[in-house]
């Protein structure tokens, strides 16, 4: 069997099942092979507090930037205190860092495209690359419905740049969804979030959307949205 035959199993496997009972056959199959990649977002939150619910020793990692909002860190402290977890911060190589900075500019992403893919590459893929190890499967907050790049994005997917199996258990929920599991089970959330910011990223490239506005207009507000990926789910 193809790893692409594998997932094309499990899809089929749990096609109508909820995202808790996805997680806990995820949890229980994979056992320490498997993390959630938050970003702190209100979907990773509903994620974090369905994986606390079921196994607490369950890996939640978060690719710190450094460039990340603080209100989000304080939601990284709120969250490992409520839950009694603690949610695994990976930092991106500080040579590496200073080395881009120097040569590209502190605001390197204003000026070009490719120029922000870097930074992007920089702060989050390289220490992503450390978060696999000795994983085999990530899970992670993605819906369809967010833009035009994630519609065709499956439950299961066979990440083959990392070699890793990737489980979207929200994948079909709506923002609605969402927003009233949190609100169900009091699940804490970034305060932004009440401040017009419904997808939020690093400071630098996120801005509050208007009424009306696309949820993810406020991310790299300056590209076209074709472009809006930082290569996390470039397939
Ligand atoms: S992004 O590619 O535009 O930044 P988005 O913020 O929508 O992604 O998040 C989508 C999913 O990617 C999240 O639910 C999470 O699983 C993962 N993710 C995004 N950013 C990070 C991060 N900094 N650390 C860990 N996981 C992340
Ligand atoms: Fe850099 Fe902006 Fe990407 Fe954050 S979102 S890593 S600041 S380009």
């Amino acid at each position: 069997m193809t790893n692409k035959d594998i997932v094309s199993e499990l899809n089929l496997k749990l096609k109508n099942k909820t995202p808790e009972e996805i997680i806990a056959y995820f949890l229980e199959k994979f056992k320490d092979k498997i993390a959630l990649s938050s970003s702190l977002g209100a979907e990773d939150q509903v994620l974090t507090h369905m994986i606390a619910s079921i196994d607490k020793s369950t890996r939640v990692f978060t690719l710190d930037t450094g460039r990340y909002f603080q209100e989000t860190y304080d939601l990284i402290d709120k969250t490992n205190k409520k839950y009694n977890i603690k949610i695994k911060i990976y930092f991106p190589d500080a040579l590496q860092v200073e080395k881009m900075v120097n040569e590209k500019g502190i605001n390197l992403f204003y000026d070009s495209v490719e120029n922000r893919k870097f930074c992007c590459k920089i702060r989050k893929l390289e220490p992503l690359k450390r978060a696999f190890e000795g994983l085999d499967v990530w899970i992670c907050g993605l819906r369809q419905e967010q833009s035009i790049t994630r519609i065709n994005t499956k439950l299961v997917e066979w990440d083959d740049k990392n070699n890793l199996i990737k489980v979207n258990p929200v994948i079909e929920w709506s923002e609605k969804q969402v927003w009233d599991y949190i609100k169900e089970n009091d699940v804490p959330y970034n305060v932004l979030h009440d401040k017009g910011y419904p997808s939020i990223g690093c400071r630098p490239c996120t801005r509050a959307v208007k009424q009306g506005e696309d949820i993810r207009a406020g991310r790299w507000w300056w590209e076209e949205p074709e472009n809006k990926e930082c290569g996390l789910h470039i397939k």
